[in-house]
C-alpha cells in the first residue's frame, strides 16, 4: 500500500460545492408541484386533544389539507430493528391517537401550495386539550413510577465488600441535563410518490435504515422505497433515525397526489427529533493504601419518554477503562414527559465520562495522588469486563505525550495554588476513551475509459469528510489523482454502507472500498489481457498497474487506451466487506484531554484558555479532516462543559429555551487554542489501514477534564452540568494582588 495519500491532509473534495451553496440538502429540491406541510405542535406536554378546531385554517389561502389523529391514513409500526435495519427512536406513529406525550408532538399538519401559506393557517388551528399533570424532570419521574430496568450492565467481583474495607474511597453522584442536538440543518423531508414508489430527499445520517422503516410504515417492500441523502448540514446523532415528520411527510404525498416538504422548525428541534437524555450517575470508588482502585461502582439513571425506552448507556467505559477487580456497571431509565431521547456524540461516553473522570480526580485527591499519576497507575493493560487484550492501546503514550506539551509538571496541586495577575489559573486532565466499532460494507468502484473512476456507496458524508477519504482510498490502490475520482454516497441505489454513527463509517467503508478498487484493476487486467486485448499474449497475473499505467516486460499502456481501443466503458469492481471480529480483541480507541481554566473572582468570569488533547485512534487516514474532527469535538465538549442544558418549566414539563438564543453553545469567542496531537499507531487487527474511527472520542472526558480544572482553580467541585459562573459564585480563595 503506497503511504503518499493514506494519512496525508487533502482538503475536502466536496468543500467547493458546499462554500459556493452548489450542494444540494433535503430542503433545496422542489419537485415539480410540490406542496409544503407545516406542524402544529402540542402546546400541552401530557394528555388528551379534546378538539381540534380547523375551521379558520381551512379558510386560510392555498390550504390543500390538514391531517390530524382524525384524519390521516392507517399506517403500521416499524419492528424498529437496527439489524433489520428499520430502526426509529419514536415508535409511535404521527397522529395514532389523541394523546399528548410530550410538548412540541404533532397534532396536525397543514399541507398548502406554500410554506407562507401552510405556516399561516397552521396558526390558525385551534387546539382544545385535556391537560395531565406532566411528569418535568428526572426527580419527578422517579418520585413519580421508579425507574425501569436498562441495558449494558455488568458486574464482577464484589464491588461492595471491597468498598466497605478499603483504605480511600469516595461516593458522589453527578448529573447531566438534556442536551439537544442543534446542527446547522433543520431536520427536512421531501417525499414524492410515483405510483408505488416513494422516493424521499431526507437529512439523514442513516439512508437505509429510513428506507427500511418507511417500507414497513407504508406496508410496502423495500425496493420500493428510494432515500437521498447526498449532504447533511450535520446530525451528532439525532440523524440516525427517521423522526415523525418525515412520515408525515410521505403520507401527505401520497394522500395529495402530490411531492410534500416538511422541515422541522428550530423549536421543535428541541422536541420531536430526539435529544441527549437528563442523567444522574453515582460513582463510589475505592483503592487501597497505594491509590490502586479496588471497587468501582456506575449507577446510572436516564429519562426516557412514556412511548420508548432509551438507554444512556453511562458506564459503557467504566467497565474497561481502568484495571479493577470489583466492578458495578448499571443502567435504568426513567418516564418523563419529553420526546423520545436520542444519540447524541458519543452517547453513553460523554456524560458517563463526566462523571466517571470526575470521580477519579475526587479519588486521586482523596488518595492524595497526582491525578494523572494516579491514572497511569490504575489504567486497565487488557479489556477485562470481556477478559480480551485491546487490539491497541496508547493510552499511556497519549497521556504522557499530553502533559508534555501542556506542561502539566506545572502544576502545584493545592487549589488557588497558581495565579496569574487578577486570574487562578487551572489544571485539569481527563481520558477520553470511545470503542471502535465496524461492520459489513458494500461498494462499486468504476475505472472508466475517459481516465476517471467512479465510485459509490450508501453511507453518507455528515460532513465529516467521508467523501474524502473515499477518494483518497481509490487513489491509494489505483494511483489516480483526487480530482479524477468522482464519490457519490448517501443514496439507497448505491451498494449498501453503514450508518453514518459511532465512529464506524471509515473503518467500515474504507476496506469495501479499496476491495472494489482492486477488483477493477482485476478486470481491466482480464479486459487487457484478453483475447482482443493488447496484452492477449499476457497472463493477468503477469500484468503490473501503476499509476493508470498497465505494463508487462517493458511495454506499458494507458488503461483508457485499453479501454478505448476495445470500445468499452469501464472496468467495474464490486466488494462486500465483513464487521469487526470482536472474539480475539477488545476494540477501543483512547486518549487524554489536559485544559486549562481561568477564573476571575473580581468579574467572576471563567474561561478555557488552553486545550491540548492527544488522540490515538489508530491511524488517521486524513490528518486534515481528523484533526478537524478532534477540534470540533473539542469545542462541543466545551459547550457540555460550560452552556449546553435544554432546560423544562418543572411545573407543566414544557422546554423554554428551545430556540438558538437562549440554548447556549460556545461560539468562536469561547474557543481557546486547541492544540491536537494525532498518535499515529495502525491497528492492523481492526483492518487494513489500521484505522478505527474519530468523530467522537475527541467529546468524551472533556466536560471532566474542565471540571477538573474549575476545582483546581477554584476550589469548587462542581458535580452538575453545565458549570455556570453562578455555582462558582462564592468561597472562591480570594487572588493575591501584586
Ligand atoms: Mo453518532 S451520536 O453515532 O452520530
Amino acid at each position: 500500500m503506497s503511504d503518499s495519500i493514506i494519512g496525508a491532509g487533502p482538503r475536502r473534495i466536496d468543500g467547493r460545492l458546499k462554500v459556493s451553496g452548489a450542494a444540494p440538502y433535503a430542503a433545496d429540491h422542489y419537485p415539480d408541484n410540490m406542496a409544503v406541510g407545516y406542524g402544529v405542535f402540542s402546546t400541552i406536554a401530557s394528555g388528551r386533544i379534546t378538539n381540534l378546531d380547523l375551521s379558520e385554517a381551512r379558510r386560510s389561502p392555498g390550504v390543500i389539507d390538514i391531517y390530524h389523529h382524525g384524519h390521516f391514513p392507517s399506517l403500521y409500526h416499524t419492528p424498529s430493528s437496527m439489524m433489520q435495519g428499520n430502526k426509529v427512536e419514536e415508535t409511535r406513529l404521527p397522529f395514532e391517537d389523541d394523546r399528548v406525550y410530550y410538548e412540541g408532538q404533532f397534532v396536525a399538519l397543514v399541507v398548502a401550495d406554500n410554506l407562507e401559506n401552510a405556516r399561516a393557517a397552521a396558526y390558525k388551528v385551534k387546539v382544545s386539550y385535556d391537560e395531565d399533570q406532566a411528569i418535568a424532570n428526572l426527580d419527578q419521574g422517579v418520585k413519580a413510577h421508579g425507574t425501569q430496568k436498562g441495558k449494558g450492565n455488568h458486574s464482577r467481583g464484589n464491588p461492595e465488600a471491597s468498598f466497605a474495607g478499603a483504605a480511600h474511597s469516595i461516593d458522589y453522584t453527578y448529573t447531566t441535563p438534556v442536551e439537544t442536538h442543534n446542527p446547522m440543518e433543520m431536520h427536512a423531508t421531501v417525499a414524492s410518490w410515483r405510483g408505488e414508489r416513494l422516493h424521499v430527499y431526507e437529512s439523514s445520517q442513516g439512508v437505509l435504515q429510513e428506507k427500511g422503516a418507511l417500507a414497513k410504515i407504508f406496508g410496502i417492500a423495500p425496493n420500493q422505497v428510494e432515500v437521498e441523502s447526498p449532504f447533511i448540514g450535520s446530525g451528532f446523532g439525532g440523524k440516525l433515525w427517521m423522526w415523525p415528520h418525515a412520515v408525515t411527510a410521505a403520507a401527505a404525498s401520497r394522500e395529495t397526489g402530490r411531492p410534500v416538504q416538511v422541515v422541522v422548525p428550530r423549536q421543535q428541534m428541541f422536541t420531536t427529533t430526539g435529544h441527549r437524555p437528563e442523567t444522574r450517575q453515582r460513582l463510589r470508588l475505592a483503592t487501597d493504601d497505594r491509590g490502586r482502585l479496588v471497587s468501582i461502582r456506575h449507577e446510572s439513571i436516564n429519562t426516557t419518554s412514556f412511548t420508548d425506552q432509551y438507554v444512556e448507556t453511562c458506564g459503557s467505559v467504566t467497565k474497561s477503562l481502568y484495571s479493577c477487580d470489583n466492578v458495578l456497571v448499571s443502567h435504568e431509565t426513567t418516564r418523563v414527559n419529553r420526546g423520545t431521547p436520542t444519540s447524541m456524540r458519543a452517547p453513553g461516553a460523554a456524560p458517563g465520562l463526566f462523571a466517571l473522570e470526575s470521580a477519579i480526580d475526587e479519588m486521586a485527591n482523596e488518595a492524595g495522588i497526582d491525578p494523572l499519576e494516579f491514572r497511569m497507575n490504575n489504567y486497565a493493560d487488557r479489556d477485562e469486563s470481556q477478559d480480551l487484550p485491546f487490539s491497541s492501546n496508547h493510552i499511556k503514550d497519549a497521556t504522557r505525550q499530553a502533559a508534555e506539551k501542556f506542561g502539566w509538571s506545572k502544576r502545584t496541586p493545592e487549589p488557588g495554588s497558581m495565579r496569574d495577575g487578577h486570574e487562578i489559573v487551572g489544571y485539569g486532565m481527563a481520558a477520553c476513551n470511545w470503542e471502535a466499532m465496524r461492520f459489513p460494507c458494500d461498494a462499486r468502484v468504476s475505472l472508466r475509459a475517459d481516465g476517471t473512476a467512479y465510485v459509490t456507496c450508501a453511507t453518507q458524508d455528515i460532513g465529516t469528510g467521508t467523501y474524502t477519504i473515499v477518494a483518497q482510498a481509490v487513489s491509494d490502490v489505483t494511483g489516480l489523482p483526487l480530482e479524477r475520482i468522482t464519490v457519490k454516497l448517501g443514496d439507497t441505489s448505491y451498494p449498501e454502507g453503514p450508518l453514518s454513527g459511532g465512529s464506524w463509517t471509515t473503518a467500515t467503508t474504507l476496506p469495501a472500498v479499496a476491495e472494489a478498487s482492486r477488483k477493477a484493476i482485476e478486470q481491466l487486467k482480464s479486459h487487457a489481457t484478453s483475447g482482443k486485448g493488447e496484452f492477449g499474449d499476457v497472463a493477468a497475473e503477469d500484468l503490473s498497474f501503476e499509476n493508470g499505467q498497465l505494463s508487462h516486460n517493458g511495454r506499458s499502456m494507458n488503461y483508457t487506451e485499453v479501454l478505448n481501443a476495445q470500445r468499452l466503458a469501464s472496468a467495474d469492481g464490486e466488494a462486500h466487506t465483513g464487521g469487526a471480529d470482536t472474539s480475539k480483541y477488545s476494540f477501543r480507541s483512547f486518549g487524554a484531554h489536559f485544559v486549562e481554566v481561568r477564573w476571575d473572582p473580581g468579574i467572576s468570569n471563567l474561561r478555557v484558555s488552553r486545550v491540548v488533547s492527544a488522540i490515538d485512534v489508530g491511524r488517521a487516514i486524513n490528518t486534515l479532516t481528523a484533526r478537524n474532527q478532534v477540534e470540533g469535538a473539542v469545542v462541543m465538549g466545551l459547550g457540555m462543559a460550560h452552556f449546553e442544558a435544554t432546560d423544562y418549566d418543572s411545573r407543566n414539563a414544557r422546554p423554554v429555551n428551545n430556540n438558538y438564543a437562549e440554548y447556549l453553545v460556545a461560539t468562536h469567542a469561547d474557543q481557546p487554542e486547541i492544540d491536537v496531537i494525532l498518535l499515529d499507531n495502525p491497528d492492523y487487527e481492526f483492518n487494513e489501514y489500521g484505522a478505527r474511527g474519530i468523530g467522537e472520542i475527541g467529546i468524551t472526558g472533556m466536560a471532566a477534564a474542565v471540571a477538573n480544572a474549575v476545582y483546581h482553580a477554584t476550589g469548587k467541585r462542581i458535580r452538575e452540568l453545565p458549570i455556570t459562573k453562578d455555582k462558582l459564585m462564592e468561597n472562591i480563595p480570594e487572588p493575591q494582588r501584586a
